[in-house]
């Protein structure tokens, strides 16, 4: 079971702030929740940044009291909205942003978002000296350094229960489905969602495959009686791609409806797993704070909470297992 590291506090900070940055991902809500309630506890003041680093830069931030938290655990989204900051990408915008922190007398900042905002974090630290620290929350669950990130839990039940409806519409019509999952240029949610949802095929862009192929898998279901597949899709650089799959098995003879998840997976309320996982990686955060430890990631390694610094983090791209897809496939037969 996941825990809180029992750190010494040797950091005498008075004050710290959190956003979130990025695509939202259920769960971040919980970790707000979290960092703000561990840090009162340990005698801290909390602001609240609104909208991520834009917002940070336009100074938009609030205190936030335990009772600024009440009732977020169980939401989706993020009390404290997101944004994806171009202007960050730009050395004198952090200097800005952590002039303008170190003015409103704030010690240490928490960001909690994917691997792009760990880059801004990590930079910011680089070049100013101002502690920050991250906590992994993408449905994509494509951050370096950790096995699992906030989201990705809820994401893959949201996708698996729509597949597990479209199955039914699928088997009584005798139909072939792409469903496509979201992902990015990286095939988790794919490859955990189609051997989850029992899918014939799954596609992901770490893995080439001909539209020959596809038929292929296709063909030999068909000769073992199966009259309905799924083929689940990672959607790749550019969201609805899995048309084209469609059109391209439509040539070759086989009707293929499609279905394109999208934003569905990015909402709704956290799983227990999310939740869990949140408050526990939340209150770390603010325990290295405390232990004196910056630039770098709280992560889960192993089934224990790590400390991952962030150029390990924003350097290294996070492999795929390519046995998950040998796996779905042997199992579909
Ligand atoms: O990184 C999370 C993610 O949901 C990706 O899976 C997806 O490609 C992207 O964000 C969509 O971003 P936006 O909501 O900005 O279109």
């Amino acid at each position: 079971m996941l825990t809180v590291p029992h750190l010494p506090v040797t950091k005498n900070y008075k004050s710290l702030a959190v956003l979130t940055s990025g695509g939202d991902a259920p769960g971040m809500n919980a970790a707000i929740r979290s960092v703000v309630r561990y840090a009162l506890a340990h005698g801290l003041e909390v602001y609240g940044v609104n909208k991520g680093y834009s917002g940070l830069l336009e100074g938009q931030m609030e205190k936030l009291l335990p009772s600024s938290v009440a009732n977020i655990i169980q939401r989706g989204g993020t009390m404290l909205k997101t944004d994806r900051c171009a202007a960050f990408y730009k050395k004198s915008v952090r200097l800005e942003a952590a002039n303008l922190m170190k003015r409103k007398g704030i010690d240490a900042l928490v960001v909690i978002g994917g691997d792009g905002s760990f880059t801004g974090a990590h930079l910011l630290e680089k070049e100013t000296g101002f502690p920050t620290i991250g906590i992994p929350g993408t449905i994509d669950n494509d951050i370096a350094g950790t096995e699992d990130t906030i989201g990705f839990d809820t994401a893959l039940n949201t996708a698996i229960d729509a597949i597990d409806r479209i199955r039914d519409t699928a088997s009584s019509h005798d139909r072939i489905f792409i469903v496509e999952v979201m992902g990015r240029s990286s095939g988790f949610i794919a490859s955990e969602v189609g051997l989850g949802g029992g899918a014939e095929t799954i596609l992901v862009p770490e893995k080439k495959v001909t539209v020959a192929e596809v038929c292929r898998t296709i063909e030999r279901g068909i000769v073992r009686g199966k009259s309905s597949s799924i083929i689940v899709m990672a959607e790749g650089e550019k969201p609805g791609m899995c048309t084209k799959m469609a059109l391209a098995l439509e040539k070759r003879g086989y009707s293929t409806k499609v279905c394109i998840l999208g934003h569905t997976q990015r909402g709704g309320k956290p799983t227990a797993h999310d939740r869990v996982l949140a408050s526990v990686l939340g209150a770390s955060a603010v325990a290295y704070l405390l232990a004196g430890r910056s630039d770098a990631m709280v992560g889960v390694q192993e089934g224990s909470v790590k400390l991952v610094p962030f150029r390990q983090v924003v350097d290294a791209g996070k492999k795929l297992p390519l046995d998950l897809l040998t796996l779905a496939q042997t199992l579909a037969t």
